[in-house]
């Protein structure tokens, strides 16, 4: 019989409704409890997905003994603190993309999950949908001969507020962090490690990045263009490209779309049977992990949020993007 895995939410805000609407397609999966900085939003929140206990703090959330596993969604600077508090009590952890806001505190992260013995898997969902799974198995099938190209961008029109999430450097602000991580995670996911990063960024007067230009070289002569900002609509498109033939992951490629295969100038289109919003794909991999008593998951590990995270750190660097706390330390 499936087991139920009892999940905590902590932080309600955006990205957890909709991960919270994606777990209604998780077999075994049932919120249990979701915690606030508020007792009015938990409760709030709990009413919309029929939640049974509310909490007005993140603490009591993580010593909830009725729960297996915490999502945690806060803004990316708090990511680290709240993963800390969970895993020291033992319970395990999915936290929000990036899982840190450096490689410094993604380590520290890493080590209290050994240390407890506690499973931590960073919420890259994307990782986990069929058609980025798919791509990657028609690379490595050779479907499109030698691949030597990866072109990708992920771009929107955000309002500027120095304040939001999106721009205040205190919440980890920039488009690298929010949104390049996407096209940078996919990059490493086909080709590995970078041999070389080149790196260009648009600072926005809070000092954070609003627009950056990024190209990757990996062994085999194989590059990646990427493109990433928070000041217009891009086309939000991953073309790979090989010598028999292209790939394009079509507009909101990092979300579940029918990729297309073009060989000989004949496209062919391939269609998913896509469950749920997305969002339920990485917690079905959680539950997965849980069941077999791991600490992380062999499809996104440890090695490869913090391998990211290097990368991310490395363009920070020349680009000259640094966080307030990283001034006083991690
Ligand atoms: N996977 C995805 O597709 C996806 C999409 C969007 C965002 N994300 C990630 O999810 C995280 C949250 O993003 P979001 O868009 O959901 O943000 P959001 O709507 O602003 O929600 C963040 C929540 O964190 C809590 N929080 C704690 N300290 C805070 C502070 N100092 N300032 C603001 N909020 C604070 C708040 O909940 P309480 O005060 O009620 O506790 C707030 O509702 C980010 O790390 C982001 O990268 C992922």
């Amino acid at each position: 019989m499936q087991k139920t895995y009892h999940w905590g939410i902590l932080a309600p805000g955006k990205i957890a409704h909709k991960f919270a609407s994606g777990l209604q397609f998780v077999p075994g999966a049932k919120i249990q409890a979701v915690g606030s900085r508020s007792l009015e939003r938990a409760e709030s929140f709990a009413a919309t997905y029929d939640i049974p206990k509310s909490y007005g703090s993140y603490q009591e959330l993580a010593e909830d003994p009725d729960l297996d596993v915490i999502y945690i969604a806060t803004p990316h600077s708090f990511h680290m603190e709240n993963t800390l508090i969970c895993l020291n009590r033992g319970k395990a952890v999915l936290c929000e993309k990036p899982l840190a806001i450096n490689s410094g505190q993604v380590e520290a992260m890493i080590n209290a999950s050994r240390q407890n013995q506690t499973f931590l898997m960073e919420a890259l969902w994307s990782r986990f949908i069929p058609h980025i799974i798919k791509t990657k198995d028609l690379m490595d099938a050779g479907v499109i001969g030698q691949v030597s190209h990866l072109e990708v961008d992920f771009g929107f029109k955000a309002r500027y507020d120095p304040d939001s999430r999106l721009f205040a450097p205190h919440l980890g602000g920039g488009a690298l962090l929010d949104i390049g991580i996407y096209p940078l995670f996919f990059a490493l996911h086909l080709f590995g490690a970078p041999d070389k990063i080149d790196a260009e960024a648009k600072l926005a007067a809070t000092g954070v990045d609003e627009s950056c230009r990024v190209k990757l070289t990996f062994s085999g002569n194989r590059t990646a263009n990427l493109w990433f900002t928070l000041t217009e609509d891009t086309p939000v498109e991953a073309k790979l490209t090989g010598s028999a033939g292209q790939i394009l992951l079509p507009n909101r490629w990092y979300q579940p779309v029918n990729i297309t295969t073009t060989k000989d100038d004949k496209p062919e289109e391939i269609a998913f049977d896509f469950v749920g919003n997305g969002y339920n794909y990485q917690a079905v991999e959680v539950q997965k992990c849980l069941e077999a008593g791991k600490i992380e998951s062999a499809v996104w590990s440890h090695h490869n949020s913090l391998a990211l995270m290097q990368v991310m750190d490395e363009i920070r660097q020349q680009c000259g993007i640094s966080y307030p706390s990283e001034k006083a330390g991690i």
